[in-house]
């Protein structure tokens, strides 16, 4: 039985409000969980609810929403013995009653949604990824560290968002990790050796002023091999230029360095020829939400060669996806839990994906917090990779710890898939 509900505003990365949530079972077992928050949100995204009260936190507050958990949802909740996350999930959302949970807010919802996961695995004395799903052996998730930021992520002059380094050839996680972090820390020796700026970003990855889009994947192939590695054999690149971002009238704008238009034929063209170039192995929203065509044209053209993952065109939204699956859209999914506001809608989202054949690609915001929910989340649904920032940053590497404390947990239950947990490899 549900005896406690209580939330509160504490902050995230960027020093925005959003919403804590503590959910209590049978007055003892209290799970605690905090909602991230995005920069680059694609327009379909659940509501994030923001009190728009300029006098506090130039209107970013979240005092509705806290509200909306300690008097709504708390009265109508607090009491009830709840059989499933599904039925306390349907609960809210009737509760809110709107198609995209604007009433109470995604961030009221999501965080009551988590924190209940939580409750009920110190319930059962389970860990929160068996609480999730149960099952006999789990995969863990390769790290795609996103090691040089651009885009609405950094104050740079690099277009693309997310450039990332995937070190697949490990024997486990813990092993990824290190080659992982290694190359991170290789590849700040190079940009200080080129004279560039080391101070990070959003995510923790290095955030210089550069020559070109280019030269991004160019120093962080460098920084692989001086890290004593091999491009694509060991370690390969995953990319999020977060395209939404760029497109502007049916053209993309490289917006932060030369201000050129491109149509969505070249900048496939782009794709083709980076792949072709560089041991590309992941491309995420490589087109933009609302350029339909574009995506389709893409998948057609590299999706037989590479993981093509849609983040902003499908926000985590299962009606969203199926649209997608019959288009031809993608060939995976980025998952982000307040993309669609609760724990059930994204699991059910990730069923969806795995009944398809999509891949999924577990993931953070680019605000976030010590919440590791989402570590739990990719080991629960074996999801193969996860991308949750760079080296650095404590609210990215709490989700490492987090990981690596489970794989010690699973023993030989835990798997590493390796580059096999990319789509086409
Ligand atoms: P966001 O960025 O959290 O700012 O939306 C992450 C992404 O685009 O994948
Ligand atoms: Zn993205």
């Amino acid at each position: 039985k549900i005896t406690k509900i209580h939330a509160r505003e504490v902050l995230d990365s960027r020093g925005n409000p959003t919403v804590e949530a503590e959910l209590t079972i049978n007055e003892n077992c209290t799970g605690k969980a905090i909602v991230p928050s995005g920069a680059s949100t694609g327009e379909k995204e659940a509501v994030e609810l923001r009190d728009g009260d300029l006098k506090r936190y130039n209107g970013k507050g979240v005092v509705q929403a806290v509200n909306n958990v300690n008097s709504i949802i708390a009265a109508h909740l607090k009491g009830k013995s709840i059989g499933s996350q599904m039925e306390l999930d349907n609960h809210m959302i009737e509760l809110d009653g709107t198609p995209n949970k604007s009433k109470l807010g995604a961030n009221a919802i999501l965080a009551v949604s988590m924190a209940y996961a939580k409750a009920m695995a110190l319930l059962r004395n389970i860990p929160l990824y068996r609480q999730l799903k149960d099952a006999n052996e789990y995969v863990m998730p390769v790290p795609c560290m996103n090691v040089i930021n651009g885009g609405r992520h950094a104050d740079n002059n690099v277009d693309f968002q997310e450039f990332m380094i995937a070190p697949h050839n490990a024997p486990s996680f813990r092993e990824a990790i290190r080659m992982g972090e290694e190359t991170f820390h290789s590849l700040k020796s190079i940009l200080n050796k080129k004279g560039y700026f080391t101070g990070v970003g959003d995510e923790g990855g290095f955030a210089p002023n550069l020559k070109s889009n280019e030269e991004a994947v160019e120093v962080i192939l460098e920084a692989i091999v001086k890290a004593g590695y091999k491009p694509g054999e060991d370690i390969s690149v995953c990319l999020d230029p977060a395209t939404s971002e760029m497109w502007e009238d049916g053209q993309y704008v490289f917006f932060k360095s030369t201000q050129e238009k491109i149509s969505s034929q070249q900048l496939l063209d782009i794709w083709a020829k980076w792949i072709s170039q560089y041991p590309i192995v992941l491309l995420e929203d490589g087109m933009a939400e609302n350029d339909w065509e574009g995506w389709e044209i893409m998948t057609k053209q590299l999706g037989g060669t590479i993981e093509l993952v849609g983040d902003d065109i499908f926000c985590t939204n299962p009606g969203i996806l199926i649209k997608g699956i019959k288009q031809g859209v993608a060939n995976s999914i980025l998952i982000k839990l307040n993309q669609i506001g609760t724990v059930s809608e994204t699991l059910e989202t990730i069923d969806l994906a795995y009944q398809h054949g999509y891949n999924c690609f577990i993931s953070h915001r680019s605000g976030e917090t010590e919440d590791t929910t989402i570590a739990d989340l990719a080991v629960a649904t074996s999801a193969g990779h996860i991308k949750t920032g760079s080296g650095c940053r404590s609210e990215r590497i709490a989700k490492f710890n987090q990981l690596l404390r489970i794989e010690e947990e699973l023993g030989i239950a835990a798997k590493f898939q390796g580059i096999k947990a990319f789509k086409n490899k």
